[in-house]
């Protein structure tokens, strides 16, 4: 599918639950959040028939995220499906890596072919006053038993000051002895998000080379919006991802499905489109098929964070996954 504005859409984040085993303050409201009913949620067969759909339509890629994905049961059975639909390529998986240690075997087994964990801080004290939780050496065994067992990582990272600013070149360490990515991305003013201020990409550069020396820019970009960079005697490789403060909209090849079969054509936006209505009102692989190419006619050219009247969206991250 290609877009009014020329981009090719072949990327689709699904997310599969809203629920999250942590309660990051910067995402989930603290009193937590009324969870969606069971069924307003599409089942796993529902979800797999929609996949078909969107690889007819040419989608190649689909990343797994939540709320948390591994919160939900079945998950891994999950990616095989997919897996195993005509045209997909490629089934990746974002995850808070609480349910790594034990699930990173079944996700390696169903052919999973990516996981991008989230880490926002390696301090133990950090971890706790940001997720609620006492988890970081659990996150800390599922990153090591998934890259034990030779799997693709990336660590993403949000950088927001009061919360972890001290804590970016320890995260940036990964990447010293391992060829694993670590990616800073900005924070975007969506949902509690607002209430805190991010640490734009320049900011984390310019701490990282206080503290690392000199980077350069790598010139392979790979598909993902991130501008990857290099430090001396690093294995691995920095990466900025800066919906913010270097907007990637006019490159943007995704769509996003909720949990509840909504789908998104862009995250600023509170508009979407009912899939799981017309799916359950019975409509056919072709009528569901218009719907999503109509959606993607109508894909708005960016979003609008820092316009200042900022649309209040409705959904937030833990709803539409990052
Ligand atoms: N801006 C950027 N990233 C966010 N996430 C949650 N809220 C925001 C926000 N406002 C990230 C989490 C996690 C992913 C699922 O989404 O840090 O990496
Ligand atoms: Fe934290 Fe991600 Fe869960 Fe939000 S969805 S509370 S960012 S782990």
């Amino acid at each position: 599918m290609v877009d009014r504005f020329g981009r090719t859409i072949e990327y689709l984040r699904l997310s599969i639950t809203d629920k999250c085993n942590l309660r990051c303050r910067y995402c989930m409201p603290k009193d937590g959040v009324t969870p969606v009913s069971h069924d307003d949620i599409l089942r796993y067969e529902e979800i797999t028939r929609l996949a078909g759909i969107f690889a007819h339509l040419g989608i190649r890629k689909i990343r797994i995220t939540g709320g948390e994905p591994l919160v939900r049961k079945g998950v891994c059975d999950l990616i095989g499906r997919l897996k195993s639909v005509n045209g997909v390529e490629n089934v990746s998986l974002t995850t808070n890596g609480v349910l790594l240690r034990e699930l990173a075997q079944d996700l390696k087994a169903a052919g999973t072919d990516g996981i991008n964990i989230s880490l926002d801080t390696v301090n133990e004290e950090t971890f706790r006053k940001l997720t609620g939780f006492d988890g970081l050496p659990q996150v800390m065994e599922g990153l090591k038993t998934a890259f034990d067992r030779g799997m693709r990582l990336k660590i993403n990272c949000v950088p927001v000051w009061g919360i972890n600013e001290g804590d970016l070149c320890d995260i940036a360490l990964f990447a010293k002895d391992r060829p694993v990515d670590v990616r800073f991305i900005e924070l975007m003013p969506i949902g509690e998000g607002r209430g805190f201020t991010g640490i734009s990409s320049n900011e984390v550069l310019y701490l990282l080379e206080e503290r690392f020396g000199k980077s350069w820019t790598l010139s392979d970009r790979g598909s993902g919006p991130a501008r990857m960079r290099s430090f001396a005697g690093f294995a691995g490789r920095i990466g900025f991802i800066s919906p913010i403060s270097q907007s990637f909209c006019s490159s943007c090849n995704r769509l996003r499905l909720t949990s509840t079969g909504f789908l998104k054509t862009c995250l600023y936006y509170a508009e979407g489109y009912d899939l799981k209505g017309a799916l359950r009102g019975g409509a056919s692989d072709e009528e569901l098929a218009r719907l999503i190419t109509g959606a993607v006619k109508e894909k708005p050219a960016g979003h609008r964070f820092g316009e200042k009247k900022d649309a209040f969206e409705e959904k937030r991250m833990y709803q539409i996954g990052g």
